[in-house]
């Protein structure tokens, strides 16, 4: 697949089948996603892939803690700045607009978008889950070194015909997370990823005008 169909056909797919993904497609995109860069080679991504009976598990774990209201697992993390600004938020209150309008959930039902949020934790589906890791001890330029292998990963899920859904969702359920993987306690969770294959397609979310996101100069 050429470079650009990768990048364009890339979405957060939040609709899968059950289809498994074969073993033999997980290693190649993971063998070569470990070419992603880092900042002085320190490739600090620790990546878990979870597929049968340990991610049924999870997920029912998962799903059931959620549903039942138990309270999230104190975050390791922020996820986004306590007071998001303009035009950041505007593009977050956007992004829920189209996400939950496509489900028909008006944007006053909470409890209505609890439940379709829940998805998350059941990976939407799919039959595959990595969930990526790095040493706490890192720093943003690390976790930003993280996002291009998960980038990485999701851009070689293409090429296989595969899609995605990263979630920082996963983080919020950690401990749930950690009980069935055992990671080594210095290791802290960023998200999950669900992959596989798409059942049924969502439009697409939008981009901002590259006038506000670029800048040229000379
Ligand atoms: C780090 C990260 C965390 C995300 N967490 C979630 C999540 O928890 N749940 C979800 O449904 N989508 C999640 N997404 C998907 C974003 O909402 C999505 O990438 C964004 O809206 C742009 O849409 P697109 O990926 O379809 O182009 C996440 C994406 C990234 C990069």
């Amino acid at each position: 697949m050429d470079v650009y169909d990768a990048v364009t056909s890339r979405r957060a797919v939040r609709e899968f089948t059950d289809r498994p993904v074969p073993r033999r497609t997980l290693d190649r995109v993971l063998t070569a996603a470990a070419w992603a860069p880092s900042a002085s080679n320190l490739q600090p991504w620790h990546a878990y892939v979870v597929t049968g009976e340990p991610l049924a598990e999870l997920k029912k774990r998962a799903c059931e803690r959620v549903a039942a209201g138990d309270p999230f697992d104190e975050p390791e993390y922020q996820q986004y700045p306590p007071a998001l600004k303009s035009p950041y938020r505007d593009r977050r209150s956007a992004f829920g607009e189209q996400r939950y309008g496509a489900l028909g959930i008006p944007r006053d039902d909470l409890e209505a978008r609890h439940r379709a949020a829940i998805a998350n934790w059941d990976c939407f589906g799919a039959s595959t889950a990595l969930f990526c890791y790095l040493d706490r001890e890192m720093g943003p330029a690390q976790w930003s070194d993280v996002g291009m292998y998960l980038q990485t990963v999701m851009l070689l899920c293409r090429d296989e015909g595969l899609h995605t859904c990263t979630q920082m969702a996963w983080a919020k359920c950690h401990r749930t997370v950690a009980d069935i993987l055992s990671p080594p306690t210095d290791l802290t969770l960023f998200c999950g990823m669900s992959i596989g294959y798409e059942s049924t397609p969502a439009p697409r979310t939008g981009r901002a005008p590259l006038t506000e996101t670029l800048t040229y100069v000379g």
